[in-house]
């Protein structure tokens, strides 16, 4: 009732003369039969690639429901959690196969989306591998952090590269790694640091919303997010908003789920440290950025019949926006305290369209699984799955970091047991708190 009176008041719609005596919460079936009743997106006579390859997916996800609802296939239930563990151990072990080396440059990555996905789905990961995995991540520092963290062997350090390794580190609690080249990744990111505020991702590089995203998130886990790094942050990302209301990856090019994250979560990072509860955070945002707008078009990512999200206007549903756009409604469901998606109907997508019964996750169907769509569709799970607030008392979780310390969770409809995701960081919370507390009683 909440989220309709929410959405209406949003809308600007009176929400006083309606009565809301028949909300009831959703029936997985009456749901599923609503969204199947939706009619084609593409309505207008001009043929192009994507209208073509939309009305390829909506049949076959419509083909995909309608045999759900008449086999009465208890299908919320069906999660594969062992075969997704499978594939998850024996993608640590074995060699890839060659159509992998496109992704050289993307092992500490691979490592993340990896491990990151075992941790979602509570598994304890033996300790031959944990040390396998840190000793990996060891070739790939350049120069003790001097140059960043590279993807690949004797490649250049890469803010992106440097981001997914740090995450890695996290997971496997590696503080005493982490301590060692801490300082000097933060000089090198001072080093990529343009004089608009923004970060390129390497000596010549690019400067986009990944990048300031990725160089925010590893200094305040590991509590070197100065000042210095903090210069022009936020005017930079305030240019990036677009007038549909999302963030593109550089400011005048178009909105995208992708950057979106990275745009909203940096904001999460850059505003935080000054607030001090849920209303702070809500007013902080109200003022630098259209958020009315920015809501407007984060709700208009999730697809009527699909239930899956897309990543840009009169796009294709894809898994891996459960994270990039789900990410964004969980820290907005955060600072409103109201859940502003269907996250039945995400979940539908992703168990039944997504989910690979032998184990992984893709895009969408016709696509094969990869581990970067198994991560970022176990994450969205776990966001379908739990729901999160930030604490109203200033006086209880006041600290000198915001985040990582004032997020609570609960669970609804946890039937896959999924663990808590902390969205700015796209980590379980545990670890996110776990590495960010362990620097902060360093430095004290
Ligand atoms: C478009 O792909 C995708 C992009 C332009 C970039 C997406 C950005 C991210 C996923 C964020 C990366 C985050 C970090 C932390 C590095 P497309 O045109 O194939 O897809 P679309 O049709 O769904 O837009
Ligand atoms: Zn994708």
């Amino acid at each position: 009732m909440d989220k309709v009176a929410y959405l209406l008041n949003l809308l600007g719609d009176d929400i006083n003369r309606l009565d809301f005596s028949d909300v009831h919460p959703p029936n997985i079936y009456n749901n599923l039969a609503k969204m199947i009743t939706t009619l084609p997106l593409v309505e207008d006579t001009y043929e192009s690639e994507t209208t073509l390859a939309q009305t390829k997916t909506e049949k076959s996800i419509r083909s995909i429901y309608k045999d759900i609802i008449s086999s009465h296939k208890h299908f919320n239930n069906f999660f594969e959690t062992q075969n997704h563990l499978k594939y998850i151990s024996n993608s640590l072990q074995i060699s890839l196969p060659h159509h992998y080396s496109s992704l050289d440059p993307n092992h500490s990555w691979m490592l993340y989306w990896l491990i990151n996905s075992g941790l979602v789905l509570n598994h304890e990961f033996p300790q031959e591998i944990t040390q396998l995995a840190t000793e990996k991540m060891k070739t790939l520092i350049v120069d003790n952090g001097k140059g960043g963290i590279a993807g690949g062997k004797n490649q250049l350090g890469h803010v992106a590269s440097t981001y997914a390794g740090i995450l890695l580190l996290v997971c496997l609690r590696e503080y005493e790694l982490l301590d060692s080249i801490r300082y000097n990744l933060h000089s090198w990111f001072l080093r990529l640091k343009q004089p608009d505020g923004s970060f390129v991702m390497h000596y010549n590089g690019e400067a986009d919303a990944r990048s300031m995203y990725c160089v925010l998130v590893v200094c305040s886990l590991l509590n070197v997010l100065t000042d210095e790094i903090r210069e022009g942050a936020l005017g930079w990302i305030k240019q990036t908003q677009t007038y549909e209301g999302g963030f593109a990856g550089v400011p005048n090019t178009e909105a995208h789920g992708g950057y979106t994250f990275c745009a909203f979560s940096s904001l999460f990072l850059l505003l935080g440290q000054n607030c001090n509860n849920r209303v702070d955070l809500k007013n902080a945002l109200q003022t630098s950025i259209d958020l009315e707008k920015f809501i407007k078009w984060v709700v208009s990512r999730q697809l009527n019949l699909e239930g899956g999200l897309s990543g840009r206007s009169n796009k294709l549903v894809d898994a891996c926006y459960s994270f990039w756009v789900g990410g964004c409604y969980g820290l907005l469901e955060s600072v409103l305290a109201v859940d502003i998606f269907d996250k039945q109907a995400l979940k539908i997508y992703i168990m039944n369209c997504a989910q690979n019964k032998d184990g992984g996750f893709k895009d969408k169907p016709g696509k094969s699984i990869d581990f970067y769509h198994t991560n970022y569709s176990l994450m969205g799970l776990s966001i379908c799955e739990h729901s999160v607030a930030i604490a109203e008392d200033k006086n209880i979780n006041k600290t000198p970091d915001f985040f990582g310390y004032n997020f609570t969770y609960a669970e609804v409809n946890d039937d896959i047991n999924t663990t808590e995701i902390n969205c700015v960081f796209g980590l379980p919370e545990v670890l996110s708190k776990a590495c960010k507390n362990y620097f902060l009683e360093c430095d004290k």
